[in-house]
């Protein structure tokens, strides 16, 4: 066991709602909870801010090398993530910034300067991380791991009625071919791309709610710890 407890992981596609069921896991368990994604968009927030091309290799793997990330543990388990001193807040959930994260995330370099910087923030364990390769690479030792999925159509829908709890305009079918399109970046990219490890316990969340996957995910981690 590390330090301060287990590395429980927690990957898949976008809209599964793993934040949402690793922050409740990490509180339920009093563990820190971290979104690897923000990194990422953190990333692609500072490239889209510099103006450089997502394509760009060598300017992109030098923006990842530039940043500066620090962590403060809030009530709710999350860490609140400060980019260079700065909070960036929900400038990082714009669809836009979504995008640019997908396609600087292709940049294998870049991916490893960040990989690196996850791994100093996870190695002592009491931490729940959630993304896209925490399992297969960036933890592969990880004590528990999970690999959510669920339909395109049904992450669609709850992409929709996020955005129009928030008061911001939604369109469903630009929302699905988004979300295809990212599915298919994320999955078809030459270095780590999205896949359950081979030991990673897998959930299709399409028919069950929040409280329902932590539920689940909940019982597994007892079973392990037991
Ligand atoms: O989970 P998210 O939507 O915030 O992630 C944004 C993008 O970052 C996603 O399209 C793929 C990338 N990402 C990744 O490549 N590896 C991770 N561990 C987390 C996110």
């Amino acid at each position: 066991m590390r330090t301060n407890g287990m590395l429980i992981a927690i990957d898949g596609t976008a809209g599964t709602g793993k934040s949402s069921v690793g922050k409740a896991v990490a509180a339920k368990l009093g563990y820190g909870f971290l979104s690897t994604g923000e990194m990422y968009r953190a990333l692609a927030y500072k490239v889209f801010e510099k103006h450089i091309e997502p394509e760009d290799h060598d300017a992109v793997l030098e923006a990842a090398r530039q940043l500066r990330f620090t962590f403060a543990r809030q009530p709710d388990a999350a860490l609140k993530m400060y980019v260079d001193g700065e909070y960036l807040g929900d400038k990082l959930r714009l669809e836009e910034v979504g995008n640019v994260a997908s396609r600087v995330s292709t940049n294998g370099e870049a991916r490893r300067v960040l990989t690196d910087k996850m791994r100093a923030v996870g190695e002592d364990g009491g931490i729940v991380m959630e993304g896209r390769d925490v399992g297969t690479v960036v933890f592969p030792d990880a004590e528990i791991k999970f690999y959510l999925d669920a339909s395109a159509e049904e992450r669609a829908k709850r992409r929709v009625n996020q955005l129009k709890e928030a008061g911001q305009h939604a369109d469903y079918g630009q929302i699905l071919k988004m979300i295809e399109e990212r599915d298919w970046r994320d999955s078809h990219r030459a270095v780590s791309p999205l896949k359950p490890a081979d030991d990673a316990v897998v959930i299709d969340t399409s028919n069950l709610n929040l409280q329902q996957v932590t539920d689940a995910v909940l019982e597994k981690i007892q079973h392990y710890a037991s």
